[in-house]
This record gives structure tokens, C-alpha cells and sequence, in this order.
């Protein structure tokens, strides 16, 4: 990583990011203008319900053809010329290495064709961060230091943030991630992938004390739901046993089940990760942050603890370009820029 200054743009106060994320399954481009959205784009890849899980393969050639249209969209939509952009910041990883070659790629050839600079982005990171992008809806803003617990389908993370770019990670999975606990408890129902979003819905029909499920014994900040699904899965066999309608006739009770004692798991680390470090503003991010669940738990908390919690807008739950984008604006104030030699990383911790 480098360092350049650029008086004149900073000066201007205007910058202009095109972001770009391709970490796993979406295709997005976004612009930024400060921190601002001027556009967000995503193209979701369908191509993977058939299979029941994202296809790594399937993933990067769907990306190859998705991104040139989603960028030029994501720059006609902010009526930005590709001219006014004053750098471009692209998702480093986490993630599928083929899906992040794509995105890495052309966001090298792009800012090399432009010369303009190239900014790396921890996708993790841009789920935290992504609570600064400036919004007519959204004027509340974290203060540090807060609480971030990353909740995706392919993290669970409980995150100190002490600053824009000093993260501690208190405590983690040490198996599945929670949106994964989501996604296999609904295939074991029947449901398509992914099943998260399905979960909660039925959820919001059915009965949330009627099945127990146990909670896993896990020390410390870190969390598990490698057991959870087990116990799903026979608690699934034995009811088909009886009734060979089981799911279907319980599907809104089981869902309910599921969800509640997920959202539990979740809420039992954070109030320990609260009580540990005194800290009491809260922020969730990632793909299960969209969950009704966890936004009426954290909702509840913020009235009967004191907390100050910030639930991000729908919007920038799931993977998207416009987290990518503030990461970008706010490391290019610092003249933060990466070189073009940089490669993707698969595996790339937020501290
Ligand atoms: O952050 P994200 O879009 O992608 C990753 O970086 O993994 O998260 C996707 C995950 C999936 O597991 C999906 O099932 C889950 O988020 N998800 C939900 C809901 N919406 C998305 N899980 C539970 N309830 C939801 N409403
Ligand atoms: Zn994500």
C-alpha cells in the first residue's frame, strides 16, 4: 500500500468513487459522490437456486458477464462521466477467489486506463462502515468507539471499532456462520436457497416458543452453529418419522423455532460483548442484519438497556457496491491507495 496526496481533489470537496464488489454471488457497482450515493447497482446471480448454495465456477462467469452492463449503469444512473471519477475501490476480499479475480481485474485495467488511483476494500470492513454513508433517511451516524457484530453468510464476527480503520475482533465463529445456520436449516425444510430470507418470513406466522432447540456452550465472545444445524436435522427426521406432512404442517412454528433461537445466540454474545468492554452502541452489518428478528431484538434493547444501536437500511444489509464506495471515499481522504500489483485475497481479516 502507498501513499499519494492529491491537494486539488481533496480541496474541491468533491470526490467521486466508483465502487465495485464481486466478493461472492452479486455483481455491484455504485458511485459515490462524498459520501453520498449517487447510484447502486446490483445484479443478483438466480443461477445458483438451482443448486441449492452458491457454484464458485458459475459464480465468476456470471460475474464476467455481469460487470461491464452493471458499471456502465451504476455511472448512468449518478450521471457521472467515467472522466469525473477521482479513483476507483474495488473488494479485496473476503471471498470466492474466482468471483474476486473478477472485480480485482477490471478494477485494476480500469483505474489503470483513467490513471486514476485504485483502493483496496475489506468487504467485512465495508459492512461496518457502510453505517457512514450519508443518507437522507439516516442521520444516525456511530460514534467511536462502537460494537459491530458482522452477521453474513460467511462471518459472524463480534468487532471493537475503535476508528474508521482500527477494528479488534472480540469474538467469532468457530464453525458455520450464522447466515449459513440460516441458509442449511432451510434446505433441510425444503426451502431453496438462499433460505435466510424464507426463515424469516414464515417466522413472522408461526409460534417462537413452540420447539425448543439447545444453545450452544461456546466460552468467551465466540460463537457456534455447526450443533444447531445437527439438531435441526434430527429433530426434521424424527417428525417425518411420525407424519410424513410434519414440515409442511409446522413449517410457520419450525421457522419461528429456528429463528428465535438464533436471534437468541446472537443477542446473548452481544450483551456479554457489551458487558465486557462497557461499550453500549451497538451496530449489526451484513446479509442477516436484514433479519426481522435481530432489527425488533436490537430495537428492544435500545429501549429497555439504554443501547444505541444502529440497524443499517436494507439497502446496504446485503452485499452491495455503495459499503465498497464509503470504505473508498474515506481511505482516499487518508490518500490511502493500493498498487496495481495488489492481488484478491480470499481469506483477508479485518484485523
Ligand atoms: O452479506 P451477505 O449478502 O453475503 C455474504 O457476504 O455472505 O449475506 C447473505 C446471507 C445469506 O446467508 C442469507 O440467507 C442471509 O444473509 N439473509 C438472511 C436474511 N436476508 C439475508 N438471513 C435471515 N433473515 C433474513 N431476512
Ligand atoms: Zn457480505
Amino acid at each position: 500500500m502507498y501513499s499519494i496526496f492529491i491537494p486539488n481533489l481533496v480541496e474541491n470537496k468533491t470526490i467521486y468513487i466508483l465502487a465495485i464488489e464481486s466478493s461472492c454471488d452479486d455483481t455491484a457497482a455504485a458511485v459515490l459522490i462524498n459520501t453520498k450515493v449517487a447510484s447502486n447497482v446490483i445484479a443478483t446471480q438466480k443461477i445458483h437456486e438451482q443448486y441449492g448454495g452458491v457454484v464458485p465456477e458459475l459464480a465468476s462467469r456470471a460475474h464476467q458477464q455481469n460487470i461491464v452492463p452493471v458499471v456502465h449503469q451504476a455511472l448512468a444512473s449518478a450521471n457521472i462521466d467515467k472522466k469525473q471519477l477521482s479513483a476507483i475501490a474495488f473488494t479485496r476480499g473476503p471471498g470466492l477467489m474466482g468471483s474476486l479475480l473478477v472485480g480485482t481485474s477490471f478494477a485494476k485495467s480500469l483505474s489503470l486506463g483513467l490513471n486514476i488511483p485504485l483502493i483496496e476494500v475489506n468487504h467485512m470492513k465495508a459492512h461496518i462502515l457502510a453505517h457512514f454513508i450519508e443518507d437522507d433517511e439516516n442521520s444516525n451516524i456511530p460514534e467511536f468507539p462502537f460494537l459491530a457484530m458482522t452477521i453474513s453468510g460467511g462471518h459472524t464476527q463480534i468487532v471493537k471499532v475503535n476508528d474508521y480503520f482500527q477494528m479488534e475482533v472480540l469474538g467469532e465463529t468457530l464453525d458455520d456462520a450464522v447466515g449459513e445456520a440460516f441458509d442449511k436449516s432451510a434446505k433441510l425444510l425444503g426451502l431453496p436457497y438462499p433460505g435466510g430470507p424464507l426463515i424469516d418470513k414464515y417466522a413472522r406466522e408461526g409460534d417462537p416458543t413452540k420447539f425448543k432447540f439447545p444453545k450452544p456452550k461456546v466460552d468467551g465472545l465466540n460463537f457456534s452453529f455447526s450443533g444447531l444445524k445437527t439438531s435441526i436435522l434430527y429433530f426434521v427426521q424424527r417428525g417425518l418419522k411420525e407424519n410424513p406432512d410434519f414440515v409442511k404442517e409446522n413449517l410457520q412454528d419450525i421457522c419461528a423455532s429456528i429463528q428465535y433461537t438464533i436471534i437468541a445466540i446472537l443477542m446473548d454474545k452481544l450483551e456479554k460483548a457489551v458487558k465486557q468492554t462497557g461499550i453500549t452502541a451497538v451496530a449489526i452489518g451484513g446479509g442477516v442484519s436484514a433479519n426481522s428478528g435481530i432489527r425488533e431484538a436490537l430495537t428492544e434493547a435500545k429501549k429497555s438497556k439504554g443501547w444505541k444501536t444502529y440497524i443499517p437500511k436494507f439497502a446496504y444489509c446485503m452485499d452491495n457496491a455503495a459499503m465498497i464506495g464509503i470504505v473508498g471515499y474515506l481511505k482516499f481522504i487518508e490518500g490511502d491507495f493500493s498498487e496495481q500489483h495488489i492481488a484478491a485475497q480470499a481469506r483477508y481479516r479485518i484485523s
